[in-house]
Parts: C-alpha cells; sequence; structure tokens
C-alpha cells in the first residue's frame, strides 16, 4: 500500500513537515489562495487516489479556516482519497459546552456535527473535556484524544526548580495530579468563579509551607489570560515566589501575553499545538505515536 500523505494547512507546514517524518508518511502538495472577491479557491496537487490522507490543521481562529479546510477535505473524498483523518492539535469550540443562557448556540456540538461529515477521523490534542467528558458524546466520527500532561510534567520537573503546581480551576483537576506527578512535585488547586469573558475571580487555602516553592499554573487554554492573571495576584498575595505559567495551547487573545509578562510572571510557556513564541513544549512525538498506530490500523482507533 502506498505511504499516507500528509496535507499541512497553512502554518502548520513544519509541524505537519516533521509529523509525516516520523509516520513514514509523504507530504501532500495543494494550493490555497483567495479570489479577488475573497472566495476561497483549493487546488490539490498531489494525487489522493486510494491513498490514507491526513489534514493537519490547528484550529485556533477557527472560523476563517473553516471553509477552506472543508473544501479541501472535500476535494480530497472527491479525487478518491481512501479515508480522510484530521489532526487538530487544538480542538476549537469545546468551551461552548453547554448553553449558558437560553437560545445560545451549543457550538461545540454543531462544529463536531460539521466536521464529523467531512472527515472519517480525527486526532487532537487535550481537548478542554468539562462538560462534555469524551469526545464522543459530541463527535460522530471516530475521535482520539491524545493527553500530554506528562510531557508537560517532564518538562516542569527539568526545567522548574522546587515547583509547586497550581491548577487555576477545578476543570484542571484533571490533568494537575498527572503534571504534578511527573513533575515530581506537590499540588494544590484553586477555586475559580468566571463572571464574564474577561472577568475571573480566585480563592485559594492558604499556602503555609508550600510557599517556598515555584508556584507553576498549569491550564489547558491560555486565551485572555484572565484564569491565569487572577491566580497570579492571589498566589502572590499569599506571599508566593513568582510564578512560571504553562498553558497546553497557546490561545492568546491580543494583549493576554504582554499582561501576564506585566503582570510579573518568571516565564510563560506553552506547548508547540499552536505556534507561538511561547512555545518550549514539544507535544509532536506523543502525538506521533497515536498517529502511527491510527494509519496502521487503517483507521480504526
Ligand atoms: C476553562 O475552564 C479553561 O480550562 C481555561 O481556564 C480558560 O479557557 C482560560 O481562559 P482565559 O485565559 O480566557 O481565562
Amino acid at each position: 500500500m502506498r505511504a499516507p500523505l500528509i496535507f499541512s494547512f497553512p502554518g502548520n507546514e513544519s509541524f505537519g513537515e516533521r509529523l509525516a517524518l516520523s509516520v513514514d508518511a509523504e507530504c501532500g502538495e495543494f494550493v490555497l489562495r483567495s479570489f479577488p472577491d475573497a472566495e476561497s479557491y483549493v487546488k490539490v496537487e498531489s494525487d489522493p487516489t486510494d491513498r490514507d490522507v491526513v489534514v493537519v490543521a490547528t484550529l485556533v481562529h477557527p472560523n476563517d479556516k473553516m471553509l477552506p479546510l472543508l473544501f479541501l477535505m472535500d476535494a480530497l473524498r472527491d479525487l478518491g482519497a481512501r479515508r480522510i483523518g484530521l489532526v487538530a492539535p487544538y480542538l476549537a469550540y469545546m468551551r461552548q459546552d453547554k448553553r449558558f443562557n437560553d437560545g445560545e448556540a451549543l457550538t461545540s456540538r454543531s462544529f463536531a456535527t460539521v466536521l464529523s461529515r467531512a472527515a472519517d477521523w480525527l486526532l487532537t490534542v487535550d481537548p478542554h473535556l468539562h462538560r462534555w467528558t469524551d469526545l464522543r458524546q459530541v463527535y460522530s466520527m471516530p475521535a482520539v484524544a491524545v493527553h500530554v500532561a506528562s510531557v508537560v510534567g517532564a518538562w516542569i520537573g527539568t526545567n522548574v526548580d522546587t515547583p509547586l503546581i497550581v491548577g487555576p480551576d477545578s476543570e484542571s483537576r484533571q490533568w494537575v495530579e498527572t503534571i504534578a506527578a511527573a513533575a515530581h512535585a506537590p499540588s494544590i488547586v484553586l477555586t475559580k468563579t468566571r463572571q464574564g469573558d474577561s472577568d475571573v475571580v480566585e480563592s485559594q487555602p492558604d499556602l503555609g509551607e508550600l510557599a517556598a516553592r515555584t508556584p507553576v499554573l498549569v491550564d489547558d487554554i491560555i486565551s485572555t489570560g484572565q484564569t491565569m492573571l487572577v491566580a497570579i495576584r492571589h498566589l502572590k498575595e499569599h506571599g508566593a515566589r513568582t510564578p512560571v505559567c504553562v498553558g497546553i495551547h497557546a490561545v492568546f487573545a491580543d494583549g493576554a501575553r504582554n499582561a501576564l509578562e506585566e503582570a510579573g510572571v518568571a516565564r510563560v510557556v506553552t506547548t508547540n499545538t499552536i505556534p507561538h513564541p511561547s512555545n518550549a513544549i514539544d507535544i509532536l512525538p506523543a502525538l506521533s505515536t497515536v498517529l502511527g498506530a491510527q494509519l496502521g490500523n487503517a483507521g480504526k482507533p
């Protein structure tokens, strides 16, 4: 059987090339550009006939990416691809997992419905699973989540002196304990109340002798940075040392990273699920192991 083809969406080229190399796949070529009227032009240049194909597209700022992505996957199917996998290191819209107010769109489900019609399987990294506890609750295609808490923990254990792993909210508890175990460090979890997009309040237990350690705030997503900022403020008020902030997904809304740096953190570090200057933790080997098994399984995740 011919090697799988990996098509990297714009912005994912170096990640996609490394991924292809790691699973003995070939890099697929395609053209994506805009017509003068801003409609999308897509042209597949590598023949996908009877081949497994994978599209690598991290889905931060997803709205502009979605139509071209759907067009590409539709073209690949039309041109005879055997199975189409989507590798989205960051999966968008997972936080809209509840109708918080009457009439709101449940966009995590709408987004999943659209993607599930276009691809045959999905591979992602630590999606925001909170009220949905499993991707299968929203994705009708086979969907696999790769968990990188132990990779993050190993990085902290090697790079931070006497760390204290701090989860900013109860949602972070799911990965705080794994990170702490891999970093050989103690952990605490704070309590967060979100009152609006950028309005977050925190409470935390007394640090006691843990105040002598370096707090490492860990979260799945850093978006507005408010969750981290409020936690930083509280840690400082409780006499903690200068904290390090670690996020899996570097979403960073405008100004968020500067705000964190101005709040006086020692360092802001993320994984490379979303390309960003703060990337320091390479999750590609973890993703590649699962992708290799996925392709070897001929599409049976
Ligand atoms: C929410 O529960 C997530 O785990 C993160 O804490 C949240 O998305 C971070 O967002 P922000 O940076 O906007 O506070």
